[in-house]
Formats: C-alpha cells, sequence, structure tokens
C-alpha cells in the first residue's frame, strides 16, 4: 500500500481508503459479520484512512467502525460527516445556512458522532452537503472552528454537492476547509478543470469518492441486472440508467484491452494519476472487495496512453435525484 499526504493536515494517508456507507446501510442486506471482517482485512493491508457519515445506517456504520477499531493497535484515519438539520436535500438556492447547519444542532450532532466513534476527538469531520448560496458567508465553519480549538475535531472538511461540486472551491480558495471529499471518476472527470487544482493550489486534502459509479465501473454489471430490495441503486440506476452505463462500460473495457488492469483496477489508477488526489475510498463490503481493492495501489502506474484513453469517456448526465 503506498501512501500520500492528506494536504495541510500532515496525515499520511493510503491511497485506497475504506467507504464505509455500504457497511451502514441502503445497500441491501448486509451481514454484520461481512462488515467486521472486511474492515479487518482492509487494516490487515495497509488501510488506514475510513469515511462514514452519521446517515449510513443512523449511526450504525460509525458504530461497527468503533467496535472494529477498539480491537486494533494501529492509528487508522476516520473522517464521519454531519448531515444538514432536515430540509431539502441537497440544500436549495433558498435554505438559508443558519437554519440548517445551526449552532446548537451543529454541536448536538458532533457529539452524537463522538460517542458513536467512540472517541474523545473526531479526526476529520465533513459537513455531508452544501450549497454555494451560502460561499458569501459561510458561517457553519466558523462554527466547526470554535470545535477545532476546542479540541472536538481535528480537521473540517466538506463533502460536494454532486449537482455542482464546484460550489466547494470558493471555500478552498478562501481558507474554510483542509478536506474535500469529491465525486471523480471515468464518468465524472469534471473536477479535473479547476477544483482538483485548486485543491493542490491550496494544499487542501482530496478525498475521492464514488470510483465505480455505484459498482457500474467495476464492469460486473449486466444491462438487466435487478438491485436487491432497499439497495439505492434501484434509484440511483432508475430507467435506462442501467443500460447506458453498461452500454458506456463495455467500450471502456475495449479501451483498456492489453493494458494489464481489470475494470476495477484501471478505474481507481485512473483517479490516482490525478496528484491533487490523496486518497480514494473505494465502497467496499466484504473481505474479497478488500482484497481487490487494497491491491490496486501497488500495481504499475497507468500509462499516458490509457490515460488519455480514459479520458474520452467522460459523461455529462443529469443528476440522479431527480432521474436522467
Ligand atoms: N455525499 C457523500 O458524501 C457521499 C456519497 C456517496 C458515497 N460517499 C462515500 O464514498 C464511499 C464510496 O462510494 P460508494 O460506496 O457509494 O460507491 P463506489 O465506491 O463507486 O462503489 C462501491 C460498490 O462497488 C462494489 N465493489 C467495490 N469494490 C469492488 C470490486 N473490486 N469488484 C466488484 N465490485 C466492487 C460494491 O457493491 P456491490 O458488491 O453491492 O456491487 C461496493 O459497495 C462510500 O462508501 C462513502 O463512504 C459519500
Amino acid at each position: 500500500m503506498k501512501y500520500r499526504l492528506l494536504g495541510k493536515t500532515g496525515l499520511n494517508v493510503s491511497e485506497i481508503g475504506f467507504g464505509a456507507w455500504a457497511i451502514g446501510g441502503n445497500w441491501g442486506e448486509q451481514n454484520e459479520k461481512d462488515s467486521v471482517d472486511a474492515l479487518n482485512k482492509a487494516i490487515d493491508l495497509g488501510v488506514n484512512f475510513i469515511d462514514t457519515a452519521a446517515g449510513y445506517g443512523n449511526g450504525k456504520s460509525e458504530k461497527i467502525i468503533a467496535k472494529v477499531l477498539r480491537e486494533r493497535k494501529e492509528e487508522i484515519i476516520v473522517a464521519t460527516k454531519t448531515p444538514p438539520a432536515p430540509g431539502p436535500w441537497p440544500p436549495t438556492a433558498y435554505c438559508r445556512a443558519e437554519d440548517r447547519y445551526p449552532e446548537k444542532y451543529l454541536r448536538e450532532n458532533i457529539e452524537e458522532r463522538l460517542r458513536n466513534l467512540d472517541t474523545d476527538c473526531i479526526d476529520i469531520l465533513q459537513l455531508h452537503t452544501w450549497t454555494r448560496a451560502w460561499n458569501k458567508y459561510p458561517k457553519p465553519f466558523e462554527i466547526l472552528r470554535k470545535l477545532k480549538y476546542e479540541g472536538k475535531i481535528k480537521h473540517i472538511g466538506v463533502s460536494t454537492p454532486e449537482q455542482d461540486q464546484n460550489a466547494v472551491i470558493d471555500l478552498m480558495r478562501e481558507g474554510w476547509v483542509d478536506v474535500v471529499q469529491v465525486i471523480y471518476n471515468i464518468f465524472e472527470q469534471e473536477p479535473a478543470a479547476e477544483l482538483l487544482p485548486t485543491a493542490l493550489e491550496k494544499n487542501i486534502g482530496v478525498i475521492v469518492r464514488v470510483v465505480f459509479d455505484e459498482g457500474v465501473l467495476t464492469g460486473k454489471y449486466s444491462p438487466d441486472y435487478k438491485f436487491a430490495e432497499g439497495d439505492f441503486r434501484k434509484n440511483y440506476f432508475a430507467g435506462d440508467r442501467l443500460e447506458r452505463a453498461v452500454r458506456r462500460v463495455e467500450k471502456i473495457k475495449e479501451d483498456i484491452e492489453g493494458s494489464g488492469y481489470t475494470m476495477p483496477q484501471a478505474a481507481v489508477k485512473f483517479v490516482l494519476e490525478n496528484k491533487a488526489v490523496c486518497t480514494v475510498i473505494t465502497g467496499i463490503r466484504n473481505v474479497e472487495q478488500a482484497e481487490l481493492n487494497t491491491a490496486i495501489s501497488d500495481l504499475p502506474d497507468i500509462t499516458e496512453d490509457i490515460i488519455n484513453r480514459l479520458r474520452k469517456h467522460a459523461w455529462m448526465r443529469a443528476n440522479w435525484h431527480y432521474g436522467k
């Protein structure tokens, strides 16, 4: 496993991180033993960075992580997230920051994160979403700064709203955040235009999420694949979106032929090629995925030829919250 510096935090994080959404919920049936075994295997294989959130099974993912870490000696960095107070998701242009992230709410929510993670100080606290409507006066980050001085959190982050990821660029330029979490993959390449170069320039840590576009970029789905009851991907791939994605993946497979990479390997190596990227939090829900994904870090770097081929597969598409 190779490690990279997470921007100005000074933390050295594994290139492959553990995305802990599916072990919390919303991905169909998930056996807790599989989750615990997957976390232990990933740590055995060098993962030292885990991403979770309050919303992943209403604290379930955080509690499973705490249970595993109580038994481990390694220094593991855990990033979690506080969602906005109830209201539209993502927040609209008319939502007010003081209604969605008020101080009392933020403090209480972060106390819950500390309890679930069984710690006195959170390594990285990310606001789960944002809107550019709040960029002129991003008061929630002032509150997080206070919590940093009070010793409740070490580093401050934000996860991009997927319909407008560039909304966090001003926050990086103005110095409000230490890290950002962003969707960047073979389909979603827009961050390479401005977001990632700004992160590099400002020394902001970049956590990449959804590297497999929720699984389809692993190349394992057929167009008529049926997701299980309770799996949010029934909605994410609603209508003909799965079929259209799979058709595109078939073309990507042709383009990586002879590269020596499988689809998941090409997907992760494509992202790691960008020097702004610090860790890729692949979603992992069992031991096999822990083994396959952690092994990618030590594979030979991607060649310029394959990078250039993959760049042509960028896909501009509508936001899944609203259909296609
Ligand atoms: N708004 C936010 O802040 C936000 C939103 C989304 C995600 N995240 C974070 O980012 C992490 C990663 O994103 P994600 O989990 O949504 O999606 P992802 O990484 O694109 O896809 C993960 C899924 O792909 C499948 N998979 C993983 N490795 C595989 C392999 N080697 N071979 C075949 N299949 C494999 C697994 O699902 P199956 O086995 O079921 O197919 C796994 O759950 C999350 O866990 C979460 O921590 C944050």
